[in-house]
């Protein structure tokens, strides 16, 4: 029979000389498993005359504890080096400053449409909203667009594939909506996305304008040229700005014009504007005969250009981080 210190010295080696969990298993086996060293000691053990046996058992299960605990021991190594091994790759530095969150900010024709809003709010106009997706009822019948006018070809307005609806081509809708739910005085301005099909430096398929509507049993043309002088000398700060009339057609407004400001030497287009047409108070059950009043649009891209000093519309559509921030 082989020696047990032998196999006890061998084994020992063997275990003391791998570093892989798995790899110690299977040398574990070698010497404890069924068919191990050890245990083919165990086995023969009843060969041995009865006297010698007790001695031989004993210094066998000695044996066999000394290699369990060095096993234990081993695996325990392998496993704290694999540990440190694992935290050292995985290391992260605590002690690093972060990175920090990034601020947002207002987008330029989100600040300028606060701005024109305040400057209306001032001189007591209410604000009001309304749909974007809206009826041929609301952007043209009832604001007196004749059947056929060309204004409602495709070529101009965006349809919805249920052919009853539309995105609206202007904020004039939202007189009807307003005027439909509330009695005279009115006196609204309203903001919003218009949408056109139209694309080049200084027309984006969508839009923004800023409708406004006074009706009042005493509002006249005069009214309509005050509020608007003094809208946009407060807007651009400037005492000596003209705004200037150019009669034009909107078929909800008569007299219609177009509203132009003295821009350096020249003139510049801000909008259209005119009385409230009969039709269209009639349209919303409102007298004509007691109540008249204006309406104007407003194109707040271009005030936001003016502004900023941006000469191309599309610029503000396309969310360009670099362009955006500078207004931040
Ligand atoms: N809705 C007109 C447009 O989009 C502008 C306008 C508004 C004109 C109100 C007169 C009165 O061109």
């Amino acid at each position: 029979m082989q020696d047990v210190d032998a196999i006890v010295k061998e084994a020992l080696a063997a275990f003391a000389g791998i570093d892989d969990a798995d790899q110690l298993e299977q040398v574990k086996a070698r010497y404890l498993g069924k068919s191990g060293l050890l245990t083919g000691l165990l086995k023969r053990l009843g060969k041995l005359p009865a006297a010698e046996r007790p001695a031989y058992g004993s210094r066998i299960n000695a044996a066999k504890e000394s290699l369990e605990a060095a096993l234990n021991e081993r695996r325990e190594s392998i496993q704290a080096r694999k540990l440190d091994a694992r935290l050292k790759e995985e290391a992260l530095d605590v002690t690093l400053p972060g990175r920090g969150l990034g601020s947002g900010g207002l987008h330029p024709v989100s600040r300028t449409l606060e701005r024109i809003e305040t400057l209306f709010r001032s001189m007591g106009f209410e604000v009001a909203d309304g749909p974007e997706i809206e009826t041929d009822y609301y952007n043209f019948t009832a604001l007196n667009q004749p059947e056929n006018h060309p204004a409602r070809s495709m070529h101009d307005t965006f349809y919805l594939a249920d052919g009853r609806h539309l995105l609206r081509t202007h904020t004039s809708p939202i007189q009807i909506r307003y005027m439909e739910s509330h009695h005279p005085p009115v006196k609204i301005i309203a903001p919003g996305r218009v949408y056109r099909v139209d694309s080049d430096a200084t027309h984006s398929p969508m839009f923004h304008q800023i409708e406004g509507l006074w009706v009042d049993e005493h509002i006249t043309l005069a009214d309509l040229k005050g509020v608007l002088a003094e809208f946009l000398r407060l807007f651009f700060e400037r005492d000596d700005l003209k705004v200037r009339f150019r009669p034009s057609f909107f078929p909800f407004t008569e007299p219609s014009a177009e509203i132009d400001m003295s821009f350096g030497e020249g003139w510049l287009e801000m909008g259209g504007a005119g009385m409230v047409h009969p039709n269209v108070l009639k349209n919303v059950n409102i007298d004509s005969e007691k109540y008249q009043g204006f309406a104007f649009g407003l194109g707040p891209d271009r005030l936001a250009m003016l502004r900023y000093g941006v000469d191309d519309l599309r610029l503000f559509f396309e969310n360009d981080l670099r362009f955006l921030k500078q207004f931040n």
